[in-house]
């Protein structure tokens, strides 16, 4: 095996333990069973769903179903308030932006208590960068992006703030990392976006749960300490989401910006799947290979289980989660319920033909079993019958491209496609 090689298959046993399923190939024909059950049928004491008023009731008794299966309960009420906001450099990406950077503070409410929000940089809350077109004629779309990298490689730029000697990502680690996970996984392409003109807001998640077993289920325990139930307390995907709604907080009423989207790869797409649904504010997502506890259903599925993802990452849901491994068809909800709950918004669930991890055939499933809630709202929701017939004007969008798990080049030109057909004009 070559070093290359070598390097690459230590990555992606790094992300889990998904090399095995790197190798296969995910079926264009939707395949396995249906999304269970279905999104408009009877649930709990309520009948079945008719009406959009009818539909309406549902979703507090579905985002509540949710909460307690998957994610782990939300905060009652947050407070947001911006602290600072300085321009970093007036003249960015090409000339072509403006970026400034926000020191926001910020606290999450369970059971009456509410703790506030620190962070390393910004000990009275936590900093965004926002990249803004400058040539505007009017508010702008704003990509709310959460990554896996410090925000000063996600906007990058010399006057960003950051902890005294963090470097610029480089050499063999950054290398290692864009032939592994993509071109595009810590920083997209800014200029391109910017020029495009969409505003970019990024946080670094780690902020508002770091994404680590111990120090994770640490804090996420310090921010919910007037919530009491164990079994039932949120993971890190809930308290990433939640930090989506705060960035929101922060740009609604700026005269700038207009449409948010969320936009997540992976773990982040899982928390803007899990944003969007739970606020309302949130006008669309793109959701890249969300995978299990994202996109992809439970209930029969390929790729990265209930038993592994809880296993290996304890801190990301509720433990309540954990305790569906192997019964997963016992759930009363699934993840077409997370899709359905973001309807009638438009939403791009992008995928990889080799990541069969991150199952998606069951994303597909998925929004198969979304469709009908986007249709009673009277969108046109799904309107394919393959995986690989992308249409962007589609509010439930689907992409697949060959190759793996991680952000390539064709991957931003699809997203784009899809952004501008439903935010732009
Ligand atoms: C692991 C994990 C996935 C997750 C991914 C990522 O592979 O098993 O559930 O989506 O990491 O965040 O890149």
């Amino acid at each position: 095996m070559t070093a290359r090689l070598v390097v690459a298959f230590a990555a992606a046993a790094m992300l889990g333990g998904c090399t095995q399923l790197t190798l296969s190939w995910a079926d264009l024909e939707p395949e396995g069973a249906p999304a269970t059950p279905p999104a408009l049928a009877a649930f709990d004491d309520q009948p079945e769903v008719a009406t959009p008023v009818d539909w309406a009731a549902r979703r507090p008794l579905l985002q509540r179903a949710l909460e307690r299966h998957v994610y782990g309960v939300m905060p009652e009420a947050s407070a947001t308030r911006v602290v600072s906001r300085r321009v970093v450099n007036a003249n960015a990406y090409g000339g072509r932006g403006v970026l400034e950077e926000y020191v926001i503070a910020a606290s999450a409410t369970f059971g009456g208590v509410s703790v506030a929000v620190t962070s390393e940089l910004a000990p009275d809350g936590f900093l965004m960068s926002v990249a803004t077109p400058k040539d505007a004629k009017g508010p702008v779309p704003v990509i709310l992006m959460e990554t896996f990298c410090p925000r000063w490689s996600t906007l990058p730029d010399p006057g960003v703030t950051r902890p005294e000697g963090a470097e610029d990502r480089k050499g063999f680690a950054l290398s290692v990392e864009t032939y592994v996970f993509g071109q595009y996984i810590c920083t997209p392409p800014v200029e391109e976006i910017v020029a495009r003109g969409y505003a970019i807001a990024t946080i670094f998640p780690s902020e508002f749960a770091p994404d680590r077993r111990l120090e994770g289920l640490a804090e996420l325990r310090r921010l919910s300490a007037g919530y009491a139930d164990e079994t039932t307390r949120w993971g890190a995907i809930a308290a990433w989401a939640f930090a989506y709604s705060r960035m929101v907080d922060a740009l609604e009423t700026d005269p700038r910006y207009a449409a948010m989207i969320a936009f997540g790869h992976s773990r982040y797409a899982k928390s803007a799947l899990l944003a969007a649904a739970f606020d309302a504010r949130i006008d669309g997502v793109v959701a890249h290979q969300s995978g299990t506890g994202g996109a992809s259903l439970n209930r029969d599925k390929p790729g990265e289980s209930v038993a592994s993802i809880t296993a290996t990452y304890p801190h990301w849901f509720a433990r309540a989660y954990a305790a569906h491994a192997g019964r997963e068809g016992d759930m009363p909800v699934d993840q077409h319920h997370l899709l359905a709950l973001i309807a009638p918004r438009p939403v791009l669930l992008g995928n990889a033909r080799r990541d069969v991890w991150s199952d998606p055939n069951g994303a597909f499933r998925a929004a198969q079993g979304a469709d009908p809630v986007y249709e009673l709202l009277g969108a046109r929701g799904l309107t394919v019958e393959r995986l690989d017939a992308f249409d962007p004007e589609a509010e439930l969008a689907f992409w697949i491209r060959p190759g793996t798990h991680g952000v390539v080049k064709e991957d931003w030109p699809a997203f784009l496609r899809f952004l501008d057909a439903h935010f732009k004009g």
